[in-house]
């Protein structure tokens, strides 16, 4: 990958951007990505990555946060980050996502798109969808109009006109899909606050899904769900895996255990140790700074 390489790539999809209009609600970078016009088949995974940090710093007022973050993710892996609170996680993500801008350091999506040139609703359009630990589904929408309202639209109308889109096949397909995938078929036309946590945190992912991102940030997906929907979000995110890339940061060890391949943990703003997690967990370094306490 050469510089000329990498301009080239940010700057055709700045074209493609700038011509994406952008929508101001309240839910957070989501609404970006009603216009989303990037691909996830034009994100250049030719050198192995969908996801490449290296060397990034973040301080806050002297406090490093972040301290020399390297990390990479392969196209449709399952990476589980776990360490202790304070570690730099959810920074780490807000990175990702254009939430907080590094001091130094790179960061790409592929091998061509520069994330640190791109504003957080750009990076959401580019295919980098992000799950909060609370769930922020609309409460007086039922759950297929939540699903509905996250749809990208073709022709750019927006949120507004989205409400009231007859959908076509495709999407009915993708939306039908995406209830399967959720477990909410039978929840369709239930009203959003009065399910419960788990099936909440399902349907904000399903939000995320219905515009098909080429990678997929969670942070502590599982917090207070009951052992029974930790284990449907277990099984949730192994059907995920391979279609999408995930990065997923939680502290439940056996929900960790039931989806991990390759675990990495932080510490200190950078990684300490990588591996599966039963080398991570013989892990003298890992032990003393997390598991041991
Ligand atoms: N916007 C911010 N301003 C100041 N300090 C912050 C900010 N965001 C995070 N921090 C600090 O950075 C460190 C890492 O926080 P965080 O990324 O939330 O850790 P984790 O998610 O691993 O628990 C913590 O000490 C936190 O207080
Ligand atoms: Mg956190």
């Amino acid at each position: 990958m050469t510089p000329d390489l990498m301009e080239l790539g940010s700057k055709r999809i700045e074209e493609h951007l700038s011509k994406a209009q952008s929508f101001d609600t309240d839910s957070g970078g989501r609404s970006a990505s009603y216009s989303r016009l990037k691909q996830q088949n034009e994100i250049d995974v030719t050198h192995g990555r969908i996801l490449y940090l290296e060397g990034v710093n973040v301080s806050f007022d002297g406090f490093k946060a972040i301290n020399n973050l390297n990390i990479d993710i392969a196209p449709g892996e399952l990476r589980c980050v776990i360490g202790p609170n304070g570690a730099g996680k959810t920074t780490m993500m807000d990175i990702i996502t254009g939430k907080t801008k590094p001091d130094s350091g790179q960061v790409y999506l592929g091998s061509t798109i520069n994330l640190l040139k791109h504003s957080e609703p750009e990076i959401a359009q580019l295919g980098v969808g992000r799950k909060f630990q609370k769930p922020t589904v609309f409460e007086h929408l039922n759950v297929f109009e939540n699903l509905e309202l996250a749809l990208k639209t073709r022709d750019g109308k927006g949120v507004s006109s989205s409400l009231f889109f007859k959908l076509d096949s495709v999407y009915s397909d993708r939306l039908a899909e995406v209830l399967d995938t959720i477990h909410l078929s039978t929840e369709v036309y239930h009203e959003a606050g009065y399910l419960s946590h788990g099936q909440k945190q399902w349907l904000e992912i399903g939000m995320l899904l219905m515009q098909d991102p080429a990678l997929l940030l969670l942070d502590e997906p599982v917090a207070g769900m009951t052992d029974h929907e930790t284990e449907r979000t277990a099984e949730l995110f192994l059907s995920l895996k391979g279609k999408h890339s995930l990065m997923v940061v939680e502290h439940d060890m056996s929900f960790i255990a039931a989806i991990s391949e390759i675990v990495t943990v932080l510490s200190e703003g950078s990684v300490l140790a990588q591996g599966t997690l039963q080398q991570v967990q013989n892990d003298e370094r890992v032990i003393e700074v997390y598991l041991g306490r």
